[in-house]
């Protein structure tokens, strides 16, 4: 088993972190207020849960899911991630969670930003394309007709497998879409992002899970 590290443990971190522990991984939660601000959810995930520092969290994880607003990507410590598989689960969406200089004025595409910081961990773009709410009702057990596939894209490939086994376990299968900067087909205003939302009922309505046929169409490969 797993141990993964959370750097955020909102509703997308807390969601995979629920999974995770389901599939029998331990999680290290860490938030920007103290692990004492996360003890009661870790409380609740049971005893394969625990609450800590951001900098404990990067340190404890063979896997390190980054889920914070994107604003915040720079204060994610990259010493205790070096060399380390990072998940990278950030949308930008300046309207709702801020600016960012490194995109606005210095160009760096948003999907690549996280590496740019992390220069010196494997980043495997992953998650940024499922509504939080919706992973615990998308996943199934693997072999199942109506499993998900979720695209991932990074440019270490023994990470991507890391990540690969990661995801199987919580209960999808996965479509490499290749190098990092493959994942601007699956990046927030493409079909691919929206792959799940009923058009009709949006974040309201049941999810609906999409085959890697499906997926592979709305990536245009
Ligand atoms: N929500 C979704 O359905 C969804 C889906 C796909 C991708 N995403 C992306 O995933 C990321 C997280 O989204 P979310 O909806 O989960 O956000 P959220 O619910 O607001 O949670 C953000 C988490 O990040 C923590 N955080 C903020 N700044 C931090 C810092 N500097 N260091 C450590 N932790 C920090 C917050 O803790 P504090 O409260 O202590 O600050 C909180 O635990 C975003 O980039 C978003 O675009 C979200």
């Amino acid at each position: 088993m797993t141990t993964i590290g959370f750097i955020g443990s909102g509703r997308i971190g807390g969601a995979l972190a629920r999974l995770a522990v389901g599939a029998g991984h331990d999680v290290v939660l860490s938030n920007s207020r103290g692990p004492e601000t996360l003890r009661e959810t870790a409380a609740g995930l049971g005893p394969r849960a625990r609450a800590a520092t951001v900098g404990e969290a990067a340190a404890a994880g063979d896997i390190v899911v980054v889920s914070i607003p994107v604003r915040f990507h720079a204060s994610v410590p990259a010493e205790p991630l070096r060399g380390k598989v990072v998940i990278d689960t950030l949308n930008y969406d300046p309207a709702r969670q801020g600016s960012v200089p490194e995109i606005e004025a210095a160009g760096v595409p948003p999907y690549l930003l996280l590496q740019t910081h992390l220069a010196g961990a494997h980043v495997v773009k992953a998650f940024s394309t499922v509504f939080f709410a919706h992973l615990p009702l998308l996943a199934r057990p693997a072999f199942a007709p109506d499993r998900s596939t979720l695209p991932i894209a990074g440019d270490d490939a023994t990470a991507k497998r890391a990540v690969a086994a990661l995801i199987d376990s919580l209960g999808f299968d996965t479509y490499d879409a290749g190098a990092l900067t493959e994942s601007r087909r699956f990046a927030p205003g493409t079909p691919a992002q929206l792959a799940h939302l009923d058009p009709d009922g949006m974040f309201s309505a049941p999810p609906r899970p999409v085959g890697r046929p499906a997926l592979t169409t709305l990536l245009g490969v």
